[in-house]
């Protein structure tokens, strides 16, 4: 059973939930590429992230993304009064079922007002740009589907991101907050598996980080250990097919 198909739209907080792997990225290629690795559970993406894109026609790549991966994309609001948020935000969830819709944190209230405005909508919602514990409770209850603590930026403010992903967790665990953990903001593959160990429920990993994290140097040495030991094995037999080799067994026969 693929993790997902246990976690259709909203997994819960509580023991069942697994944790989950976004890409952090607006390229298709790399979305179509890393599908394939069979780990791509959603894409998040962002103003910055789209820009680097240079000039895509933005609604049909999201659209794209939506059909190559089977999982939430993020898709980020850009306006700024609530009555333009909550506009851009249905706009975007009617583009395709797996949208999620981005809300920035503001220190107004503003941004929790739309996420609660588009819950009561039944519109799923990420609010983001978090770097402290309490923002994340807030959002949470407003109503959020996601809540993305963003890992380096809040460190480098002078938060303890490890600390505050360990808090939210256990109060979600413990409590009626549904919110799924998204922690972002990632520049290492030490920091995904820090996020992961204090207990993230997803972690959203740009792909240049992600292609980093299969390698290790001593599975590569072992490796070629390995394949060294079987081309002697097969120099032993002399080129034939050591599998074709061994007497057959009758199935049931006893050895
Ligand atoms: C998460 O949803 C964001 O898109 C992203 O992780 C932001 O990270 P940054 O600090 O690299 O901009």
């Amino acid at each position: 059973m693929r993790l997902r198909d246990r976690h259709p739209t909203s997994p819960p907080t509580g023991d069942m939930a697994v944790p989950e792997i976004f890409l952090d990225t607006a390229s298709l290629d790399e979305c179509v590429e890393l599908s394939k690795w069979g780990i791509a559970d959603g894409v998040t993406t962002n103003q910055k992230i789209f820009l680097s894109e240079g000039g895509v026609d933005f609604k049909k790549r999201v659209i794209d993304i939506c059909r190559v991966i089977d999982g939430p994309v993020s898709v980020e609001t850009t306006t700024n009064t609530e009555a333009e948020l909550l506009a851009e935000a249905r706009q975007y969830a009617s583009w395709h079922k797996r949208v999620v819709v981005k809300v920035a944190m503001t220190a107004d209230g503003r941004g929790l007002r739309v996420v609660h405005q588009l819950a009561k909508e039944g519109i799923r919602t990420n609010m983001t740009l978090m770097m402290t514990y309490n923002q994340l409770v807030l959002a949470a209850k407003a109503g959020a589907t996601y809540v993305s603590l963003f890992y380096n930026r809040s460190k480098e403010a002078g938060e303890d991101p490890i600390k505050i992903i360990g808090d939210y967790v256990a109060t979600a665990k413990e409590s009626k907050l549904k919110a799924r953990l998204i922690v972002g903001s990632i520049r290492t593959p030490e920091d995904v598996a820090s996020a992961f160990a204090a207990g993230a429920h997803v972690v959203t990993i740009p792909t240049k980080i992600l292609r980093q994290m299969p390698f290790n140097k001593r599975t590569e040495e072992t490796r070629e250990e390995f394949d060294k030991a079987w081309q002697e094995f097969l120099a032993i037999h002399k080129g034939a097919d050591p599998a074709k080799t061994a007497p057959q067994v009758k199935r049931g026969a006893r050895r």
